[in-house]
């Protein structure tokens, strides 16, 4: 895409990335696409704040070029070194020889580790200002959103907030850049849950600390480093995401998310009963098949609803692999105090059920009750499972 005007002299300068499959190399965005969004202000002083992708280095280079001449790039900030924003630096720095690298104490030293860059950077502060002409910087350190050198860059003459990745999301941008221009912000809310599931979750008590922060600066525009800039109503992104952190810390949503594996569906068929208890106690529920379904997508309903159930069998006297990844995916991303309980099957040892209880003890989990039984279940075991899984839709009903 061409260059955008947000507000006078101000562009975004943004690339839409459509062929990663992988987002960090872990996560789903194929059919999705994510965006990579940078900002330059043209001023007495000309300042871009993020770059781009490696890979994008050509595109990104073309679309400032067509702006300034870029010797005379006065300011480089990098809010975040994460190479999604910072791999084209290498190939701006040879064509912005003038311009000054600027960032917080941590991200000056991995300019160093990453790219060998140590010429021309200087060190700023939380809080401090840089006056460009008519507008100024206001850095403000928001460390953990998404890195411990991260910060994000405020303009106080627009109360425009270059948020980085904060309030992002998964998505390109199919030829709009504003929230009020886009047809389909379900979509991106939808996908701004995900990223924040995906990437920012294990940091969710800095994300409230970070929101507190910002709270002191009135904001009529966020321009975050991916997705959408929210004009129209800025503050409900910040309350989705001060939501979801909130989240994170627990209690959760009234609801309960379903994971489950199975190899030769004595579980499931177990399980496929059980749903019908659940189903009668009018509560919110989202069932995941882990062995085919993506950490990325059960994510979001893991985060946003109090109650978990794992169904899943023994494997080599511990758990079904696809599910010991999808708990270590919650432990990872620090997804505690939910309101727990397992079921499953086995034929020997056993051994799932106390992988079960090690992980609910590390994450904090409420667990309602556990409960195993050999091969197939019987009238005797269904009739144990619902009384534990009545009592779990009791306690995630009303967090
Ligand atoms: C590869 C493999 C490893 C297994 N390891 C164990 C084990 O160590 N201990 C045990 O009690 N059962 C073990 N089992 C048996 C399963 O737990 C049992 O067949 C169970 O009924 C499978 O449940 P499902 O039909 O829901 O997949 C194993 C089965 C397979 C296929
Ligand atoms: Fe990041
Ligand atoms: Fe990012």
């Amino acid at each position: 895409m061409h260059a955008v005007e947000i507000k006078p002299n101000i562009y975004w300068v943004g690339v839409n990335d459509r062929s990663t499959n992988l987002f960090e190399g872990l996560w789903p965005i194929h059919e999705v696409g994510v965006s990579y969004n940078a900002y330059l202000i043209k001023d007495k002083k000309n300042a871009l704040i993020d770059i781009s992708k490696e890979i994008f280095s050509d595109d990104f280079a073309q679309e400032l070029s067509d702006l300034i001449d870029l010797k005379d790039l006065d300011y480089i900030i990098v809010n975040h070194m994460e190479p999604d924003h910072t791999g084209a630096l290498g190939r701006l720095r040879e064509m912005a020889p003038n311009a000054k690298l600027l960032g917080m104490q941590k991200a000056v030293s991995m300019m160093n580790d990453f790219y060998s860059l140590t010429e021309n950077t200087e060190v700023v502060k939380h809080e401090e200002t840089l006056s460009l002409g008519k507008y100024t910087l206001k850095f403000l350190y928001t460390p953990g959103v998404h890195w411990p050198e991260t910060m994000m860059t405020y303009v106080p003459e627009e109360k425009l907030l270059f948020s980085c990745d904060a309030f992002g999301q998964y998505g390109a941008l199919d030829g709009f850049i504003f929230d009020d221009e886009c047809q389909n912000v379900a979509f991106f809310e939808k996908e701004a849950l995900r990223y924040y599931t995906n990437i920012i979750s294990a940091f969710s008590r800095n994300v409230l600390m970070a929101i507190d922060k910002i709270s002191a600066y009135p904001v009529s525009i966020i321009a975050p480093s991916h997705g959408l800039i929210w004009r129209k109503d800025p503050m409900h992104i910040i309350e989705l995401y001060k939501t979801w952190a909130g989240y994170a810390q627990g209690p959760a949503g009234p609801g309960i998310t379903v994971l489950y594996g199975s190899m030769y569906r004595n579980t499931e068929r177990a399980l496929d009963q059980t749903l019908q208890v659940i189903g009668r106690q009018q509560i919110p529920i989202e069932v995941f098949n882990v062995g085919i379904t993506d950490p990325s997508y059960y994510l979001p309903s893991l985060l946003t609803k109090q109650g978990v159930l794992i169904a899943c069998p023994t494997y080599e006297r511990a758990m079904f692999p696809a599910m010991v990844r999808a708990l270590n995916m919650a432990e990872i991303k620090d997804i505690k105090h939910k309101v727990a309980a397992y079921f499953g099957s086995f034929a020997w040892s056993g051994g799932a059920m106390n992988v079960f209880n090690g992980f609910a003890e590390r994450l904090a989990w409420d667990v309602v009750g556990a409960y195993q039984f050999a091969g197939s279940a019987k009238e005797n075991d269904l009739q144990q499972i619902q009384q534990i899984v009545e009592q779990l839709a009791a306690k995630a009903r009303k967090p």
